[in-house]
């Protein structure tokens, strides 16, 4: 393990509970959580509200140069506007991918992810193992079956005071899926030396003892 404190990263499938167990294991550890999911979101925003199309070109590449995201306290700002909330909105769910998938816009918010992670980082996303921190410490992929993942997201927005109609969810996450292990930059995909999950019937509980103890294995061995 480094000096600077564990680097730990997790990547898997929307609605596999990366969020939830991100957070755990960064508390438990004493690091960083950092939500990258939350920085395509916030660029799909930022787009969106310039009327800037989901392709290559000089307009979206001079916006991606003026963006300015800052992550505080579980809190994401975009150009100093704390949009925590509207970069989870369905709009934003139908649009992000989009996004994620053009290279320029990959490239671009590398260096910020590294950053994030000076002290230490538990960091989740798409391809915090094989692209962003290929030499974390830990590599962890959570997943769950689609109607799980889909069976979740339901849940959330019914708690959330959000109108949700389950066959329709489990078509996004769907999607969802198709686009973000199909596209060429980057696509989801499990990394060699990342500790499986899946999370299909475990409770939240079950899974974060889980993983401590893998990831305490891990940090054990490398130390
Ligand atoms: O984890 P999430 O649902 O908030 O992610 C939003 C979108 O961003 C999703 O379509 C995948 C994409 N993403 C990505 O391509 N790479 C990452 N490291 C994180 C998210």
């Amino acid at each position: 393990m480094s000096p600077r404190g564990p680097v730990v990263v997790l990547d898997g499938p929307a609605g596999s509970g990366k969020s939830t167990v991100a957070k755990a294991l960064a508390r438990v550890l004493g690091v960083p959580h950092l939500d990258t999911g939350a920085i395509y979101r916030s660029v799909a925003l930022y787009m969106y509200q310039h009327g800037i199309p989901a392709e290559d070109s000089d307009e979206l590449r001079r916006a991606l140069e003026e963006i300015v995201i800052e992550m505080r306290d579980e809190r994401v700002f975009l150009c100093g506007l704390d949009v925590t909330e509207e970069i989870r909105t369905p709009k934003v769910d139908s649009l992000v991918s989009g996004y994620a998938a053009i290279p320029s816009v990959r490239r671009a918010l590398l260096g910020f992810q590294r950053d994030q992670a000076r002290h230490g980082v538990v960091a989740e996303g798409r391809d915090m193992g094989s692209v962003v921190f290929p030499d974390a410490d830990v590599k962890i992929f959570l997943t769950a079956s689609p109607e799980e993942r889909a069976r979740r997201r339901h849940l959330q927005r019914i708690s959330a005071g959000v109108q949700s109609d389950y066959d329709e969810v489990l078509r996004e996450v769907q999607e969802r899926d198709r686009l973000d292990t199909q596209r060429e930059c980057s696509p989801l995909q499990v990394d060699p030396g990342a500790f499986v999950l899946d999370t299909t019937g475990l409770s939240l509980d079950q899974v974060v003892e889980t993983l401590e103890k893998e990831v305490g294995m891990r940090l054990g061995k490398g130390a």
